[in-house]
């Protein structure tokens, strides 16, 4: 009897029936006094999660998830992947302590090998990421096919960094150092074995870089603007269509048809820094809720070049996560609030009307921010942790500090919390310009009101 289901299941080898609209979730773990897992969970089978990825297969979680509905994506973190490459050993042995105990009860359907392995600008050892990436992705398939386990997607997690050109979509195209190598080899695979490949894609990120000449309805998924590619003469209305075309055309351009996407992250922040135009919640709220709407349209649309395609998509992130490095945004990508409120209503099965939502409040940064800005330390900072990152800042040249010598018009008063003002201002408003953000590992947070005092002038970034 209890094989019966298996059996029927395996029957059903990459038909599409595994491949579920309903709309996922990423559950990231990134914060203090976050729900438990089993809370999370709960919360997750109230919102009527229809699929969850993990950035690991942390096992408490996958055991908490058996017996639910909701179908998983599990990944293998870059370092495993690397040595699951190199022998297949490694690679038998990750599916038999890391997929078998938790399966079939937990509906896992997605093994990601990898995340961001193709990034343009991952820090860790490129070469070794870039040659275990396909021998891993193998690996575990193999392993998966000797256990007659065959509703199970591997494939990997790439950004759209991965493209050199984007614009218009028909002009997509890859990175020269990826597209004649690793990227075919991928292809092959994953069009082999019928799989489908995780894109991250955040028209945020494309929005926010250039909102002058992107229209902010285009990028929220308002369907009131239309664009033609001169390329192809595909009419979108979207900005997410653009740039998952752009790929399925740098996929054409490589010699492949028909392979499957799906949306490992996407979203959009609710809050974000002074200097990060368009973070709130009118517009997360508005992109997330049209995102769902048109990814639980029946009949799917798909996307103007691949009408009518099922496109798995995670929205980011469960919850907000105060852990997360980076500008301010990068906390601010929750659903939820860490205590597990809702930041905004959201309803993720995309039956309710959108007039039935409650207002929301408006956005007032659509705009950039016109004036002078500084960084200073954030009022919940324990001091004990800014002697070291001031010399750090300090040591990088010598004239960031120079004003804090003893002398220098900023040396007084001689605090530990005034010298750090004083070192991230300065230090920001020096190397903004080559990226340097005001975080400093989260002891530092942008101000509009110029802590200057006296005779000491604190440098600013003008936005
Ligand atoms: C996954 O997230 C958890 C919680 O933030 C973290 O402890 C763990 O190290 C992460 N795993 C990987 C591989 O990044
Ligand atoms: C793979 O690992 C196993 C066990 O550690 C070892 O016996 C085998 O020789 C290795 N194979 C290769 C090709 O390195
Ligand atoms: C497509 O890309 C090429 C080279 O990057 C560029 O010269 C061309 O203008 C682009 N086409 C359009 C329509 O923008
Ligand atoms: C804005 O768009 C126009 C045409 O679509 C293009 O020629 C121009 O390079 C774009 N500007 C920027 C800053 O991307
Ligand atoms: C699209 O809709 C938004 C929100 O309703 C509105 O503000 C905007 O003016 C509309 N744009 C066009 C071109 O109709
Ligand atoms: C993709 O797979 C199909 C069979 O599933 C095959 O006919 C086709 O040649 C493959 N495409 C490439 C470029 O390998
Ligand atoms: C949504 O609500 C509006 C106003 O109550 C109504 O006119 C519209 O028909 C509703 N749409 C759907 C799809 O139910
Ligand atoms: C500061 O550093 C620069 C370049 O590293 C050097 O030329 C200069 O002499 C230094 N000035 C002082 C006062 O040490």
């Amino acid at each position: 009897m209890a094989l019966l289901p298996l059996l029927f299941s395996s029957l059903l080898v990459a038909s599409l029936a595994d491949m579920t609209g309903k709309i996922g979730i990423n559950y990231g773990r990134e914060g203090d006094d976050l729900p438990s897992p089993y809370k999370s969970i709960q919360i997750m089978k109230s919102m009527k999660v229809g699929q969850v990825k993990l950035n690991d297969s942390n096992p408490e979680i996958l055991t908490l998830l058996s017996g639910t509905k909701i179908h998983v994506a599990v990944t293998v973190p870059n370092e495993e992947m690397i040595r699951i490459g190199s022998n297949e050993t490694y690679a038998e042995q990750w599916v038999r302590n890391s997929f078998i105990p938790f399966y079939p009860n937990t509906l896992i359907r997605f093994v990601l090998v990898g995340n961001g392995v193709l990034n343009s600008d991952i820090d860790s050892d490129r070469i070794a990421l870039y040659d275990s990436l396909l021998p891993a992705m193998r690996g575990i398939k193999k392993s998966l096919n000797n256990h007659d386990i065959r509703n199970v997607k591997v494939t990997t997690t790439l950004s759209m960094d991965v493209l050199q050109t984007t614009f218009p979509p028909s002009n997509g195209t890859f990175r020269s150092g990826i597209s004649g190598t690793v990227m075919p080899r991928m292809l092959k695979f994953l069009n082999r074995t019928k799989s489908v490949l995780f894109l991250d894609v955040y028209p945020y990120f494309a929005w926010s870089a250039n909102p002058k000449n992107i229209s902010i309805d285009f990028a929220l998924l308002r369907g009131n603007i239309t664009q033609t590619d001169p390329g192809s003469g595909l009419v979108y209305t979207d900005l997410l269509d653009q740039m998952l075309d752009s790929v399925t055309f740098a996929i054409e351009k490589i010699g492949f048809r028909n392979i499957r996407l799906a949306i490992s992250g996407t979203g959009w922040p609710s809050a974000g820094d002074i200097d990060q135009i368009g973070a709130n919640i009118y517009n997360a709220a508005t992109y997330n809720r049209n995102l769902i709407r048109k990814m639980t349209l029946n009949p799917l649309p798909g996307t103007p070049k691949s009408p009518g395609v099922v496109i798995p998509t995670f929205i980011s992130s469960l919850y907000d996560e105060n852990h997360k490095i980076g500008p301010g945004t990068e906390r601010h990508w929750g659903l939820l609030h860490a205590n597990g409120t809702p930041v905004y209503e959201i309803d993720l099965t995309g039956s309710r009307n959108m007039s039935d939502y409650k207002p929301l409040p408006p956005a007032e940064n659509n705009e950039p921010y016109k004036g002078k800005v500084w960084c200073e330390v954030a009022p919940w900072v324990n001091e004990v942790s800014l002697p070291s990152a001031v010399s750090n800042v300090c040591g990088i040249d010598n004239q960031t500090c120079a004003a804090l010598a003893p002398g220098g018009e900023c040396y007084e008063p001689v605090s530990v919390v005034w010298h750090a003002n004083y070192a991230f201002s300065s230090y920001w408003s020096k190397y903004r310009s080559q990226g340097a953000i005001c975080s400093f590992n989260g002891l530092a947070r942008e101000t509009t009101v110029d802590p200057s005092r006296g005779r000491c002038n604190f440098p600013s970034v003008t936005l």
